[in-house]
C-alpha cells in the first residue's frame, strides 16, 4: 500500500536553509519516496522558495481566516492584505520532488531570514506567518488539490505546530478523521510562543485555548499546540527524546512529553551522502576516500591558506560550523582557546549569531592571526570546505537534538569532538583507551558542560594526533559509519503504516 504523506516544514535543502532542519527536510522526503511512499512537501512562499522551484502552478485560491495585518492588529507591521492565498504545486529541480507553496507575498514575500527581518528581530506577525502554514495543510487534507490527498501530515517543529490543530478543527467539523498527524522535534528551544490575545486572529475554536490544548503559561504556544494535537510524536534522536521528558530540559513541557511517552520515538536523523561525500565533493580542494586520504591533507593547505593560517600540516586543526547561539557552547570553546594554541593547535570558525561569541572569537582570531581565524555569515560550500580541511570538528553543544555536523565530520575523517547530551552522544565514540583498544573510537566526547571536560577532550585529541597510526584508524573507522537515511527513513515509514492501518483512526 503506498502511503501518501505531506511534510510541512519552514526550509528545505536547497532552496532555503538556516539550519539542519532545512537538511532534513530536503533529504526525508526523496529517503521515504525511495522506499514507496509518496511524498510532497509544503512550504511558505518565501522568495528563494518561489525562485528555487520550476514548473509551478495554481492549484487552489482560497480565502483564508486568518487576521491580523488586515485587522489593524498592533503586531502586525505590515500593509493590509487581502485574506486569501494560493496554494501552487511546483517541482524541485535537483531530484522531481513535488513541493506545494502558499502563494501570500503580504506574508512571505520579504528577503533574507525566513523568520527575522534586517535588525535579526522575529517578525511581528510571525503568528499569522506561520499559522497560515499549518491552515494550509489542514486544507491539503481537505481536498484542496483534488488530485491529491494526504493520509499523513508530518509537521516539522513550531513553524508547522498549529497543522494538527486547525487539522482537528476541521474533523471535528466533519465528524469524521481526516488525516493522521505525527509531529517531528527538531528543537524544544523554539516554541513559537506568542500574546494570548494572538489567538482570537487565528480562527481556531475557542476551546483550543486551554491547558489541553494550544494555551502555555497564559500565551499562545504553536510548539504545545504540535505535541498537544498530533497522533505521533517523534524528536531527531533517542537521548534527546529521554531528556526532553526531564524537568531540566523539557522547557515547559516535560509533563505534557511525559503523558505521551509512548506516541513519542526517537529517530535519528540522516545524512544525504548524495550532499556530503567527499569523494564527489565539487566544494572541496581536492576528493578523497578513506582508503586515499591524500586528497584531505591537500584540503587542510588549502583550508590554512584560504584563511591565512600557519601553513603547518602537522598543526591539529579545529573546524566549526555553527549557528552562534547559546546553544551550541562556543563559550566553553572559546574559554578553551589558550590551551589549544599554547599546543600549537588552529582554530577555523564559520558562524553567525550572537555578537558578543562573533566578538569574542575576532578577538582571539586578531592577536592570533596564525592560528585563529573567524568567518562571519553562512556560506555552503566554505562549511564543507571546513569540514573537509580540518581534523577535528568541535560540537560542544550545551544541548544538541541531534546535530548534522558531527555526522558530516565523521564522513569527512574529521574527528568530532562533542558534548555527551541528545543525538551527539548517541553518534560519536569517545577515544578512550578501552574504545581504542576496541577499535570503536571516532571522536572525543567530554561529559560535563565545563571547562576541564573539554580540556580533557582537547588533550586527548592533541594525544591521539601524536600517534599517527591510531589517528589514521580512527578516521578510517569514522569515514565507515553509516548514518545513511535508509534505517531512519524506513522506521518513519513503520510509523505512518502503523497509524493508516489503526481501525480506530481515518
Ligand atoms: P542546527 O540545526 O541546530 O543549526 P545541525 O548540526 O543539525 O544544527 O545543522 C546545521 C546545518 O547548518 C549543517 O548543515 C551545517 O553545515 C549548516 N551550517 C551551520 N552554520 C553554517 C554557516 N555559517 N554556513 C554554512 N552552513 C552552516
Ligand atoms: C535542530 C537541532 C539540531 C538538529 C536539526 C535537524 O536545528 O538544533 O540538533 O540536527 O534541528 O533535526
Amino acid at each position: 500500500m503506498t502511503i501518501r504523506a505531506l511534510h510541512v516544514a519552514s526550509e528545505l535543502y536547497p532552496l532555503l536553509k538556516t539550519g539542519g532542519l532545512a537538511d532534513v527536510a530536503g533529504a526525508l522526503p526523496p529517503a521515504l519516496i525511495e522506499r514507496g511512499a509518496d511524498v510532497r512537501v509544503l512550504l511558505p512562499g518565501f522568495p528563494a522558495v518561489a525562485a528555487g522551484l520550476v514548473d509551478l502552478r495554481t492549484v487552489a485560491r482560497l480565502d483564508h481566516p486568518l487576521l491580523g495585518s488586515r485587522a489593524g492588529l498592533q503586531y502586525s507591521v505590515h500593509a493590509p492584505h487581502a485574506a486569501h492565498a494560493t496554494l501552487e504545486l511546483g517541482t524541485l529541480p535537483a531530484n522531481g520532488l513535488s513541493v506545494y507553496m502558499i502563494r501570500d507575498d503580504a506574508l512571505y514575500d520579504r528577503p533574507g531570514n525566513p523568520y527575522l527581518d534586517a535588525q535579526h528581530v522575529p517578525y511581528g506577525d510571525n503568528a499569522e506567518r506561520f499559522a497560515l502554514l499549518g491552515w494550509m495543510a489542514a486544507q491539503l487534507a481537505q481536498h484542496a488539490d483534488p488530485a491529491w490527498t494526504p493520509q499523513i501530515i508530518h509537521a516539522h517543529d513550531w513553524h508547522a505546530g498549529l497543522a494538527p490543530a486547525y487539522l482537528r478543527a476541521a474533523e471535528r467539523r466533519h465528524g469524521r478523521r481526516l488525516a493522521h498527524t505525527v509531529f517531528t522535534v527538531h528543537n524544544l528551544a523554539y516554541q513559537g510562543v506568542f500574546p494570548a490575545q494572538t489567538f482570537d486572529h487565528l480562527a481556531l475554536p475557542a476551546d483550543f485555548f486551554d491547558m489541553h490544548g494550544v494555551e502555555f503559561y497564559g500565551q499562545l504556544s504553536f510548539l504545545k499546540a504540535g505535541l498537544y494535537y498530533s497522533d505521533r510524536l517523534t524528536t531527531v534522536s533517542p537521548t534527546y527524546a529521554r531528556e526532553i521528558q526531564t524537568l531540566a530540559q523539557g522547557g515547559g513541557l516535560d509533563a505534557l512529553l511525559r503523558g505521551r511517552t509512548h506516541d513519542l520515538t526517537g529517530i535519528l536523523n540522516g545524512v544525504d551522502y548524495g550532499v556530503w561525500n567527499p569523494a564527489t565533493d565539487e566544494a572541496l580542494a581536492a576528493r578523497y576516500t578513506s582508503s586515499r586520504l591524500a586528497g584531505k591533507r591537500a584540503c587542510k593547505t588549502a583550508l590554512q591558506e584560504r584563511f591565512g593560517l600557519a601553513q603547518k600540516s602537522d598543526a591539529l586543526l579545529f573546524g566549526v560550523v555553527s549557528r552562534l547561539t547559546e546553544q551550541k557552547g562556543l563559550d566553553l570553546l572559546l574559554g578553551a582557546l589558550p590551551e589549544i594554541i599554547s599546543r600549537g593547535g588552529q582554530l577555523v570558525v564559520l558562524g553567525t549569531g550572537d555578537p558578543a561569541l562573533e566578538a569574542g572569537l575576532l578577538r582571539v582570531a586578531h592577536a592570533h592571526p596564525d592560528a585563529v581565524a573567524v568567518e562571519r555569515g553562512f556560506d555552503e560550500p566554505l562549511a564543507h570546505a571546513i569540514v573537509a580541511g580540518s581534523d577535528v570538528i568541535a560540537v560542544p553543544s550545551r544541548f544538541e537534538p541531534c546535530g548534522l555536523t558531527q555526522l558530516y565530520a565523521l564522513a569527512y575523517g574529521s574527528l568530532p569532538l562533542v558534548h555527551r547530551v541528545g543525538g551527539l552522544a548517541d553518534t560519536v565514540v569517545d577515544a578512550s583507551l578501552e574504545n581504542l583498544a576496541d577499535d570503536l573510537a571516532t571522536g572525543f566526547v567530554f561529559e560535563r558542560f565545563e571547562p576541564e571536560a573539554l580540556g580533557g577532550a582537547i588533550r586527548r585529541a592533541f594525544a591521539l594526533h601524536a600517534r599517527h597510526s591510531e589517528w589514521k584508524a580512527a578516521q578510517q573507522r569514522a569515514m565507515r559509519q553509516d548514518f545513511g537515511w535508509g534505517a531512519s527513513a524506513q522506521r518513519y515509514l513503520d510509523l505512518y503504516r502503523s497509524l493508516v492501518q489503526d481501525p480506530a483512526g481515518a
